[in-house]
């Protein structure tokens, strides 16, 4: 049997536990044993425990066998294949990136950046000029391994690392591809914090529900995070509720979110927005937005 093989036979399997896991009689015995398997570090991708009220609540109950935070040596080594290469669900991304790049934006906070992959990944699609900075913000031993690394792979030096989330504040345009799900605060939180926040805020392949707001575990072999779903509306409400409107949005169907035992709350896509700060007297206003969606999104879901 091919590897191809053995892994669509191990997933289709996985699907199956998980809707029979649904059955009440075999969720007494699956629940303890998935629990049991659930302290082990998961190689194969990503698997989910459990539905939470809140990241306190979730954090409490990850396997103490597991770092419950990326903030471990081995997070600094993930994802570079994609130094080369951007996925599907970037384009839109690269596409909106592009063109306020192009109308004169050069400053990027890239929040949850890890070493800067986006950074590396986009500047293969996007032309960077000379005085562009970009600026990443993630946990400390992430942040380490993505200095170490510039050395090496940003001979131009336009990239660099913070600690801080604060340092946002006063940048053109924040950046954040799959990281809100990990924070301990939202994004309308850390933007209501600021000074001078952003006008333009990328988001990209963020999980959420469409009408609850929840929180579970993520287990990624590395460690097991507490891992935040939001409710489309509420997540869009409280960025608006700051003055942002929603330029663009787009759906990645080629990440899901299954959690055993609680199949209501299972996601089939992530979700990607601009959002523009339209304050009186902007010097960046862009067309009309185009369609760049991997799926677009009627406007009133
Ligand atoms: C799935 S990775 C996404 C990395 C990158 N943005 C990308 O597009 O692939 C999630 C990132 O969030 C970062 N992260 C997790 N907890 C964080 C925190 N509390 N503050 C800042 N970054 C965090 C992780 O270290 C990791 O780099």
């Amino acid at each position: 049997m091919t590897i191809g093989i053995a892994r669509h036979v191990r997933s289709k399997l996985k699907l199956i536990a998980c809707e029979a896991a649904e059955l009440p009689i075999v969720r007494l015995v699956a629940e303890p044993l998935y629990r049991r398997a659930f302290q082990r570090p998961f190689q194969e991708g990503n698997a989910y425990y459990g539905v939470f009220d809140s990241y306190d609540q979730a954090r409490a109950e990850v396997p103490t066998s597991l770092s419950p935070t990326y903030d471990v040596a081995g997070a600094g080594n993930m994802y570079t294949d994609r130094i080369d290469r951007i996925r599907v669900s970037d384009y839109p991304m690269v596409y909106w990136l592009s063109r306020l790049v192009q109308a004169g934006q050069r400053r990027i906070f890239d929040l949850g950046g890890h070493i800067g992959i986006s950074y590396y990944g986009f500047r293969r699609h996007v032309q960077y000029p000379e005085d562009l900075r970009w600026l990443v913000h993630d946990v400390p031993a992430v942040t380490a391994a993505g200095r170490e690394r510039a050395r090496e792979l940003d001979p131009e030096q336009r990239l660099s690392f913070t600690d801080s989330r604060e340092a946002a504040d006063g940048h053109d345009v924040l950046v954040c591809s799959g990281a809100l799900q990990y924070l301990d605060y939202t994004l309308s939180e850390l933007l209501g914090r600021l000074t001078t926040p952003p006008q333009h805020i990328l988001v990209n392949l963020t999980p959420m529900h469409p009408t609850r707001s929840y929180f579970t575990i993520q287990n990624m072999g590395v460690a097991a995070c507490p891992y935040r779903v939001m409710a489309v509306p509420e997540f869009v409400g409280a960025v608006e509720s700051l003055g942002y409107t929603v330029v663009d949005r787009w759906e990645s169907l080629e990440r899901d979110l299954r959690i055993p035992f609680f199949a209501s709350y299972s996601i089939d896509r992530y979700y990607g927005f601009y959002f523009r700060l339209d304050h009186a007297g902007s010097s960046t206003r862009m067309n009309e937005p185009v369609d760049t969606s991997c799926k677009k999104v009627n406007r009133a879901a």
